[in-house]
C-alpha cells in the first residue's frame, strides 16, 4: 500500500536548510540591538484567550474579525493562536505584577504569529517577527529609542533601500476633537453600512480602506496631526527631533493607519523598496490605553513588531547575506576505525574552541567523502588516516585555492584560529 504524501498546512513559512542560516542570521541581527539597549527576554503562549485579541487588537481590525485561528480547547474555552505579540506582553506584565516593580519594563520577544490572510510573496498565515516593548514612561526619548533600535536591526542586516515613515495619532483631546469634524466628514459621504459600522468602531480606519472609491473619497478627509493639542505637538516636536539627532531620516506620513487599533501618540511604520506590496519590514507606536482596557493600570507604552521573513527578503534582494558565516571552518575525514576515535576526539576540541568542524561518517570511500566536504563548502579540509596518527602531523587543505600545509595535530586548534582570522571572507558560494 502506498501512503499519501502530507502537505503542510497553505500559507505557512518553513525554513529548512540551508536557507534556515540565513533565516537565523537575520533574526539575530534584528533581535541583538534590543538586547543592547536593555531590553529582555519575554517568552509567551503562542495561544491566549480568544478576548485578549478581541479587546486588545481591536473589533474594527481585519486582523480580529476576519484573520484569526481561534478554537475551542477541550474545556469548551475559546482560544486564538495569537496574531501579534504585544497583547500577551500586556496580559503577562498585569498578570505577573511587573508593572508594580521598576519602569519602564523592557522586553523582547520573537516568534511565530498567525493569521488567516490570503498568501502571497511576503505573506504567510504563519509568519516570524522579533518584537519589543517597553512600557510604563511616557517620555518621547523612548519613542526615539524603539524607532532606532528597529533601524539598527535593518541595518546591521545591512539594507539600504528602506524608508521610515512616522506620525502622531496624539493624545485623547486630539483624537476627540478630531473625530468630531471627522464623523460630519462621513456624515457627507454615502458609506455602505459595513463601512459606517466600521467607522463607527474606529474612525480612522477608513483611512486604510484601499478601495479606489475609498481612496477618493478619503482624499479631503481631516486630518488628524492638524488637531494635535499644545501637548501632543510638543511630543511628537521632540520625537523627530531625537530622531534627527541620531541621523535616521523618516517622512511624516498624516494618512498613516496602523492595522491595529490600540494605537496612540507616536506610530511607524518602515517598508522596503525591493518587496512589492508586502513592503511593511516593520512597525509599532505608543499605546496609551491598552494596559487599561486589559484590566491593568493606566500605563502607556510604546513598540514595534519587525517582519523576519520580510527581512530576509529583502537582504536577498539586496544581496547583502553573508555567504560565509554559513559554512563549517574545517571539514575532517577519518579512514578507518582507529582515525574515526582520534576525529572525534579532535572535532571536539576544536569546536570547544570556536571552530566550526564538520565530520564525514558512514566509512564511504575517500572519494565520495571528498565529494561530501567539497558539497559543504567548509574551508578546510582534512584526511586522516593512521600514517597522519603516527607521525603527529596532518595536511590542512584549503578549498578555496587547494593550498596545502602540514600542521602538527597538537597545534591544529592554534594554527586553523591564525588562518581562519588571516582569510576571513572566503566565501566559497
Ligand atoms: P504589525 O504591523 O501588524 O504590528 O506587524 C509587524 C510586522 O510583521 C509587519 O510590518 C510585517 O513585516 C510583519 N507581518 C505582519 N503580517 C504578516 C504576514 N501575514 N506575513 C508576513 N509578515 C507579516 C504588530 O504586530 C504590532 N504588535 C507591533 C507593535 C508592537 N506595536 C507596538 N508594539
Amino acid at each position: 500500500m502506498k501512503f499519501e504524501k502530507i502537505q503542510a498546512p497553505k500559507g505557512v513559512r518553513e525554513y529548512l536548510p540551508p536557507e534556515s542560516q540565513a533565516f537565523e542570521w537575520v533574526r539575530e541581527q534584528l533581535i541583538s540591538p534590543a538586547r543592547l539597549a536593555g531590553y529582555q527576554l519575554m517568552e509567551l503562549p503562542v495561544f491566549e484567550e480568544t478576548n485578549l485579541f478581541s479587546r486588545g487588537v481591536g473589533e474594527s481590525t481585519d486582523v480580529v474579525t476576519k484573520e484569526m485561528y481561534t478554537f475551542e480547547d477541550r474545556g469548551g474555552r475559546s482560544l486564538t493562536l495569537r496574531p501579534e505579540g504585544t497583547a500577551g506582553v500586556m496580559r503577562a506584565v498585569i498578570e505577573q505584577n511587573l508593572d508594580r516593580g521598576q519602569l519602564p519594563i523592557k522586553v523582547w520577544y520573537s516568534g511565530q504569529y498567525f493569521r488567516a490572510e490570503r498568501p502571497q510573496a511576503g505573506r504567510y498565515r504563519q509568519f516570524y517577527q522579533v518584537g519589543i516593548e517597553a512600557i510604563g514612561v511616557d517620555d518621547p526619548a523612548i519613542d526615539a529609542e524603539v524607532i532606532s533600535v528597529a533601524y539598527q536591526g535593518f541595518k546591521k542586516i545591512g539594507l539600504k533601500n528602506f524608508t521610515l515613515q512616522i506620525t502622531s495619532l496624539g493624545d485623547s483631546a486630539s483624537r476627540s476633537a478630531h473625530r468630531v469634524d471627522l464623523l460630519k466628514y462621513y456624515d457627507r459621504l454615502s458609506l455602505d453600512e459595513a463601512t459606517r459600522a466600521r467607522a463607527e468602531l474606529n474612525p480612522l480606519r477608513l483611512f486604510d480602506d484601499k478601495r479606489p472609491e475609498m481612496v477618493a473619497a478619503m482624499s479631503n478627509a481631516p486630518l488628524l496631526l492638524n488637531y494635535l493639542s499644545k501637548e501632543a505637538a510638543a511630543n511628537f516636536d521632540k520625537v523627530q527631533r531625537y530622531l534627527k539627532e541620531l541621523k535616521i531620516n523618516f517622512e511624516i506620513n498624516p494618512r498613516m493607519v496602523r492595522g491595529l487599533d490600540y494605537y496612540t501618540g507616536t506610530t511607524f511604520e518602515f517598508s522596503h523598496a525591493d518587496l512589492g506590496a508586502q513592503s511593511g519590514i516593520g512597525g509599532g507606536g505608543r499605546y496609551d490605553g491598552l494596559m487599561e482596557l486589559l484590566g491593568g493600570q493606566p500605563l502607556s507604552g510604546i513598540g514595534f513588531g519587525l517582519g523576519v521573513d520580510r527581512a530576509l527578503l529583502a537582504a536577498i534582494a539586496e544581496n547583502v547575506l553573508p555567504s560565509q558565516n554559513f559554512i563549517s571552518d574545517l571539514f575532517l575525514i577519518p579512514l578507518g576505525e582507529e582515525a574515526k576515535v582520534t576525529a572525534l576526539r579532535m572535532a571536539d576540541q576544536l569546536r570547544q574552541q570556536g571552530i566550526s568542524t564538520e565530520l564525514a561518517f558512514g566509512d564511504r570511500s575517500l572519494k565520495a567523502a571528498m565529494k561530501a566536504a567539497d558539497k559543504s563548502g567548509a574551508r578546510f579540509v582534512i584526511v586522516l588516516g593512521d600514517t597522519e596518527i603516527a607521525g603527529g602531523e596532518v595536511e590542512l587543505k584549503r578549498m578555496e585555492d587547494g593550498t596545502v600545509t602540514s600542521v602538527k595535530i597538537a597545534q591544529l586548534p592554534v594554527e586553523l584560529q591564525s588562518l581562519l582570522s588571516a582569510n576571513p571572507i572566503v566565501s566559497r558560494k
